[in-house]
């Protein structure tokens, strides 16, 4: 049977306190309905509809794409009418409807959900809680058969007690569902027409509602405000954590990590606290990475350290390198195995070479450096006139003396030496030092100016 998966995503978020619309607040580096949506498509349905109402054009703008189609609900006038807007475009024999600000129902949950709905035109997705205060509370017969979902506010003592709530999550089958969405009014405590109210509609055609239960409500977990966002957050992030050690990563404290998008481990890969990963980031066989790192699409080499609070950005590191602490790697560099990168270093858009070092206090842009080069501390490669950029070239062997401004376009060849102090505009040949600073002088009995007496 063919399926439309409906997500809800018009509901403003009022305690989020926010301008940006709640689905678009992000877990793990990625907005909320982005979750959903990723969920969705794993179940490759013929079609995905978002009902979108507060900051629509923000959310359709962030998630467009891949097919997926938006309806508009202009007024918030409850979850059924929510799903009845989205009715007319639906495709398919069944729909699932699910949540823009629930992102961790899992998708094996779904698929059991989607395949109860097989025998019974209607399945919902329950869940026992503690504490079930807030919840519409599932009602069943002697028999346990499910004969309607009560709202907490319309609910009697009695109901109250009932600790089976409703996820909100639901499959049916698209023609009798669209025949009760058409017959819901919003008679109730809060003038709302209730999606619930279908399985009240389902039973009395006298279809049986099946049911599947959760096992960790945090499936079905909705965000609400900042708070519930962050207890998401840990929870994903320890997840993620545990997976990894699993794996063999040595994690120093899996309270202490955050993964915003892939990171891929080999083996004996260790991770000190306070690093986060953005992006797709991969650590070959033997990384350690030093606390308090920033990696964000990275490709870190076997063996290679990098020390405590460095930065790296769209860059591919070797095997055997050294970076940082505190270095800044920025997109487009390529350090080739062995290469060194010491404090206070910048580099961007570079290519080094193997064995290359650059121990400190360096800003290296829009270069391209060979083999078992060392560049002194405090070297500037001025690669930006003021409109253009321009490239330096440096040749295997180099020794480039400490604090040597090298002035793009500029090349510096093979085994070249630059005096420490040099401000190198024109090419350097190899094999050569070259020089360029104002020759030092001695004063013979210049005398220091001593304190007038007045
Ligand atoms: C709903 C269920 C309740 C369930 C709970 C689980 C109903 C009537 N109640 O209650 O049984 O226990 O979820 O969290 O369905 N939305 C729209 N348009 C609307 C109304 C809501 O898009 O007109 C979206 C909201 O943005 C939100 C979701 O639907 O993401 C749920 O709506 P909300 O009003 O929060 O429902 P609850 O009262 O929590
Ligand atoms: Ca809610």
């Amino acid at each position: 049977m063919s399926l439309t998966i409906i997500v809800l995503a018009a509901g403003k978020g009022t305690r989020m306190v926010s301008e940006k619309p709640k689905v678009l607040h992000t877990l793990a580096g990625k907005p909320l309905l982005g979750h959903v949506l990723d969920t969705a498509r794993a179940l490759h349905p013929e079609q995905i509809i978002v009902v979108t109402g507060h900051g629509a054009e923000q959310v359709e703008a962030v998630c467009a794409g891949d097919g997926i189609e938006f309806v508009r609900q202009a007024r918030q006038l409850g979850t059924g009418h929510a799903v009845l807007q989205a009715m007319p475009r639906v495709q398919a024999q069944r729909v699932l409807v699910l949540y823009g600000d629930v992102p961790l129902t899992s998708i094996e949950t779904l698929n059991d959900l989607v395949a109860a709905s097989k025998s019974s035109s209607l399945a919902v997705l329950s869940m026992d809680l503690q504490d079930p205060t807030g919840y519409g509370r599932i009602v069943r017969d002697n028999n346990g058969q499910i004969l309607a979902i009560v709202e907490q506010k319309d609910a009697t003592e009695e109901q109250l007690q009932i600790r089976e709530c409703n996820t909100g999550i639901l499959c049916a089958h698209s023609a009798p569902l669209n025949d009760w969405l058409n017959g819901l009014n919003n008679d109730n405590e809060q003038g709302e027409y209730y999606l619930t109210d279908c399985v009240a509609a389902c039973v009395a055609s006298s279809s049986t509602v099946e049911s599947r239960i959760i096992r960790s409500p945090v499936e079905a977990q909705g965000v609400n405000d900042h708070a519930q966002l962050h207890e998401l957050e840990r929870y994903f992030q320890r997840t993620l954590a545990h997976s990894l050690m699993m794996r063999g990563v040595s994690i120093c404290d899996a309270a202490r990590i955050d993964i915003r998008g892939e990171l891929e481990c080999g083996r004996d890969v260790t991770i000190d606290v306070n690093c986060v990963f953005e992006g797709q980031v991969e650590l070959a066989d033997g990384v350690r990475v030093g606390a308090s790192c920033v990696l964000r699409n990275c490709k870190v080499g076997r063996n290679t350290e990098i020390h405590p609070n460095s930065v790296l950005e769209n860059s591919v590191i070797g095997e055997d390198c050294q970076v940082g602490p505190f270095a800044r790697i920025r997109p487009g560099t390529r350090l080739a195995r062995g290469a060194k990168v010491g404090n206070f270093v910048e580099i961007k858009k570079s290519e080094v070479g193997k064995g290359s070092k650059i121990s400190h206090l360096s800003y290296v842009g829009d270069a391209t450096i060979g083999e078992e080069v060392n560049i002194g501390a405090g070297t500037i490669t001025c690669n930006y006139d003021g409109v253009n950029k321009h490239r330096t070239s440096i040749g295997d062997g180099a020794f480039i003396g400490s604090n040597s401004s090298l002035v793009a376009p500029v090349e510096v060849g093979k085994k070249a030496t630059i005096g420490a102090g040099s401000t190198i505009a024109g090419s350097a040949p190899p094999d050569q030092l070259t020089i360029a600073r104002s020759k030092q002088r001695t004063i013979p009995g210049w005398k220091r100016p001593s304190k007038k007496e007045n």
